[in-house]
């Protein structure tokens, strides 16, 4: 999900494309507003943080872009994509190191991939299951 922040900023084409260009296959996107409820129930594991007030209040705070991406070990992939929490300590070549701010403005929310069930469990909470779209590419022999 590319995040408030990342809107605003004009990064969603950007990040899209890390994503293309990395061999994934797009099956969802939507761009919407996330209110109170779905905020606190995504981020229902941190409840007890102290940033969590905080982290609710950005992530409502403007639209953000909510994406399915499918591939190979997707979820890892992605995650290595995304790179560290905290955009200071990510590498160069990674989506945060490359364009986030700060801690809370980190531009992009990926699931967890040491979380078992975290990435079905957040496509059922964003997308209805008509939003997925089935389709093959070119050749899936050696595409997605
Ligand atoms: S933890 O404590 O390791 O489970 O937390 P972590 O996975 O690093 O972060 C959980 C989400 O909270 C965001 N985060 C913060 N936001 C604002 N301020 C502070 N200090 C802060 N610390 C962590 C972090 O970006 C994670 O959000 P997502 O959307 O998953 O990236």
């Amino acid at each position: 999900m590319v995040k408030p922040d990342g809107v605003q900023r004009g990064l969603i084409g950007e990040i899209v494309s890390r994503f293309e260009d990395r061999g994934l296959k797009l099956v969802a996107g939507k761009f919407m507003q996330i209110d109170q409820a779905l905020a606190e129930e995504h981020y229902g594991e941190h409840a007890d943080k102290p940033f969590f007030d905080g982290l609710v209040d950005f992530i409502t705070s403007g639209p953000v872009f909510a994406m399915v991406w499918e591939g190979a070990d997707a979820t890892r992939q992605v995650r290595k994509m995304v790179g560290e929490t905290d955009p200071a300590e990510s590498p160069a070549g990674t989506i945060r190191g490359d364009l986030g701010l700060d801690l809370g403005r980190n531009v992009i929310h990926a699931s967890d991939h040491e979380d078992p069930g975290s990435n079905e469990r957040e496509i059922d909470l964003f997308f209805d299951d008509d939003e997925l779209v089935d389709y093959e590419r070119v050749d899936e022999g050696w595409l997605y």
